[in-house]
């Protein structure tokens, strides 16, 4: 990616949209080198989009349920994301996968955060299915979005540890804690220093 001097970002979210907010409250630092320029959704009425309107923001919600094929959602999800000229697209609590067209138009610039150490514990239940495993630790992953289900070359993991009394909400929680840092770290230094990816292994700079 290239190091423009104040990267676009487009968020794209589903739900309570922290670590939206995580990433609006960094780009609050013009050091920072981000801003964030847009934020789309999958469904309305959700806090993330409130917290999107109170910063002023730009906003659009294209539902599956709209349009007659997943591979038609897929096009206008990308077609309304790319109308911002992002230099990122950060999935930030997004609960869809995104189709080829999106991947074809945006491919290397997507990233998605993944309540989950990958390459354990894909898809949609990380937290829940952790705990069932019965791990020691779990965290998040950011990575670079391919086409398979959180398979996508690694940005940052972090690490949390999973205490006797957890239940998933308690576990989820404590994740997103540290799930905001490492998005937050890491969106940074891909938008101030750049990366590439070289047989899986992201480098920024
Ligand atoms: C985050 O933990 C994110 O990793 C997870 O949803 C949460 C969103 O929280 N995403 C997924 O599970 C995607 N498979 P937020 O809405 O408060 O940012």
């Amino acid at each position: 990616m290239a190091t423009p001097s104040n990267a676009r970002l487009v968020v794209l979210v589903s739900g309570s949209g922290t670590n939206l907010q995580a990433l609006l409250d960094a780009c609050g630092d013009p050091e920072y080198g981000a801003r964030v320029v847009a934020v789309g959704a999958d469904r309305d009425g959700i806090e993330a989009l409130a917290r999107a309107d109170r910063a002023g923001l730009p906003t659009f919600v294209r539902k599956l349920s709209q349009f007659s094929s997943r591979e038609q959602w897929d096009r206008a999800l990308a077609d309304s994301v790319a109308a911002f000229d992002p230099d990122l697209v950060v999935l930030a609590g997004f609960m869809k996968l995104v189709g080829p067209d999106f991947l074809a138009r945006l491919e290397g610039r997507v990233v998605n955060t993944h309540p989950a150490l990958s390459p354990s514990f894909p898809g949609t239940t990380g937290p829940a299915d952790a705990l069932a495993y019965g791990v020691k630790v779990t965290g998040a992953t950011l990575f670079v979005v391919d086409s398979g289900v959180d398979t996508g070359p690694v940005v940052a993991q972090c690490v949390v540890t999973v205490e006797d009394d957890d239940d998933v909400d308690t576990l989820h929680e404590r994740i997103k804690v540290a799930e905001r840092r490492m998005l937050v770290d890491a969106v940074g230094r891909m938008a101030r220093e750049g990366f590439t990816i070289t047989d899986r292994k992201v480098r920024f700079g």
